[in-house]
């Protein structure tokens, strides 16, 4: 049953940053006091910096349970961790050195062997630490996510297999911009998370934003993000929101 996704409005990427920080807090909390453990996937790209670097100041580090935390990547691009399009190297540099989570919970794509065992070795991880639930799949509690200006979202890109993939939790692809060898989990994992967390910044987002949120026809792939029993939350600010029309969706961020 496809539900309506709520589209939260922030004044400025600033506001932005801080709305994601603190949803990334609230589902840590909550995941931690509920099962003892929280399990989130990060996206790359240039929108969730801001986020990444909030969890490293006081006043969101100290309310994160980082001694239970386990953080993956939803995806990544097949370069050397001290390259600037690297994912995870721009997360160690943003935060990661600065918080205290054990590099035993830290999970980076394994970006330095050939990309299909690269895709397998990930998906071993995966079973590694993760609850599995309906179909075997395994279950983050929080996935966040970008979109490119073209629909794309993770490493999935318009026109590709990867898109059809129904089995592979992660595959190996190439393409987007850097137009790389990348590692990406697939839609099935995507789908099954319990909450999924779309961030988008910049009027250069504005036009993708209208296509996807009011326009119904499912051809993107980030149309394809349909959670199957968690929450879908779109964080925009007032920018990237500018073409919205449809007020039914919008609720706007205190
Ligand atoms: C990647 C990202 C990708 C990103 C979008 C938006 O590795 O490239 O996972 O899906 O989220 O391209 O990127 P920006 O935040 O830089 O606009």
């Amino acid at each position: 049953m496809f539900r309506r996704p709520v589209v939260r409005i922030a004044e400025e990427p600033f506001e932005l940053a801080k709305a994601a920080a603190n949803t990334f807090v609230v589902a840590a909390k909550e995941s931690v006091q509920e099962k003892g453990k929280f399990f989130a996937a990060l996206s790359g790209g240039s929108t969730p910096r801001a986020m990444h670097r909030l969890l490293a100041e006081e006043l969101f580090c100290l309310e994160v349970p980082w001694s239970d935390i386990h953080l993956f990547w939803v995806d990544d691009r097949c370069v050397p961790y001290a390259n600037p399009a690297s994912n995870f190297g721009v997360a160690r540099e943003d935060f990661l050195n600065r918080v205290p989570v054990s590099p035993g919970q830290i999970h980076p794509m394994p970006i330095h062997i050939l990309p299909e065992e690269g895709a397998v070795q990930y998906e071993r991880e995966l079973k590694k630490f993760l609850p599995l639930g309906q179909g075997g799949l395994p279950v983050f509690d929080l996935i966040v996510l970008g979109i490119g200006q073209d629909g794309h979202t993770a490493s999935l890109f318009p026109g590709q297999a990867a898109l059809d993939e129904a089995e592979k939790w992660v595959v190996a692809v190439k393409g987007g911009n850097p137009d790389v060898n990348r590692l990406t989990l697939t839609f099935p994992v995507l789908n099954q998370a319990g909450q999924i967390v779309f961030l988008a910044s910049g009027r250069e987002k504005a036009s993708i934003l209208k296509t996807v949120l009011e326009d119904g026809t499912l051809q993107l792939p980030v149309q394809r993000i349909q959670p199957i029993s968690g929450n879908l939350t779109w964080l925009l600010d007032q920018e990237a929101a500018s073409l919205l029309s449809d007020e039914k969706i919008v609720v706007q961020l205190h």
